[in-house]
């Protein structure tokens, strides 16, 4: 099982990604590499989405790849029959964790209060996504956090942008940033997979400020 903290070691941005269809699955992963950006976390959200990863995770064996909102066992047993080696979830709850160790899945679980973060800790969760990032309270949450949690990582994901990514980035509790914004679903609809690597490109160059 990889250590989630390793996916903060591939680059600034893990995608979110929504697929439509199935015949995006690999030109949008291959795009994504192709701009740096290696760590991919595909929805639960559409019904094409687990035949998805597993055309993924044939095809493109280089990627990192996860399931994005798990929200239950029976996800965390999918998405771990489909290929992945991480998940994604918008929120914890102890049965997604006990799954997730007994699949041997490495987990990503959102939270957005303190008595979540100690939830998530209690368990022996120490890197948890900050969801949804901008509505939760943004850069100013993160940084009340740091105070009584500074042995706590996270990724912010929702409502980030490439305009306010970098001042997450900047944080000392944040270690990788999640958004969709590298996978327009106009760019897949018309096939402009160039638009997605140039996404890719730019989001793998912003850094901590
Ligand atoms: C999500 O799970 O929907 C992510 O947080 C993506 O949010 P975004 O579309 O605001 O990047």
């Amino acid at each position: 099982m990889i250590d989630t903290t390793t996916l903060a070691s591939h680059g600034p941005v893990i995608p979110v990604i929504v697929l439509q269809r199935v015949e995006h699955a690999v030109p949008m992963a291959e795009a994504l590499l192709a701009g740096g950006v290696k760590v991919l976390e595909v929805t639960l959200r559409t019904p094409v989405a687990l035949r998805a990863i597993e055309v993924i995770a044939n095809a493109v064996p280089e990627a990192v790849l996860g399931a994005g909102t798990l929200r239950s066992a029976a996800d965390v047993r999918s998405a771990r029959a489909a290929g992945c080696q991480f998940g994604v979830s918008p929120g914890y709850t102890r049965a997604i964790g006990t799954e997730c160790r007994e699949a041997g899945l490495a987990l990503l679980p959102g939270v957005s209060t303190a008595s979540e973060v100690m939830a998530a800790n209690d368990d022996g969760l120490m890197f948890l996504k900050f969801f949804p990032a901008v509505p939760a309270g943004g850069v100013p949450m993160l940084k009340a956090l740091y105070g009584p949690f500074p042995d706590v990582s996270f990724c912010p994901t929702g409502g980030l942008t490439p305009d306010n990514a970098a001042q997450f980035l900047a944080l000392p509790n944040v270690r990788v940033c999640g958004g969709s914004w590298l996978t327009p679903t106009d760019a897949m609809e018309q096939g402009d997979w160039a638009r997605i690597t140039r996404l890719a490109r730019e989001a793998s160059t912003l850094r901590k400020t």
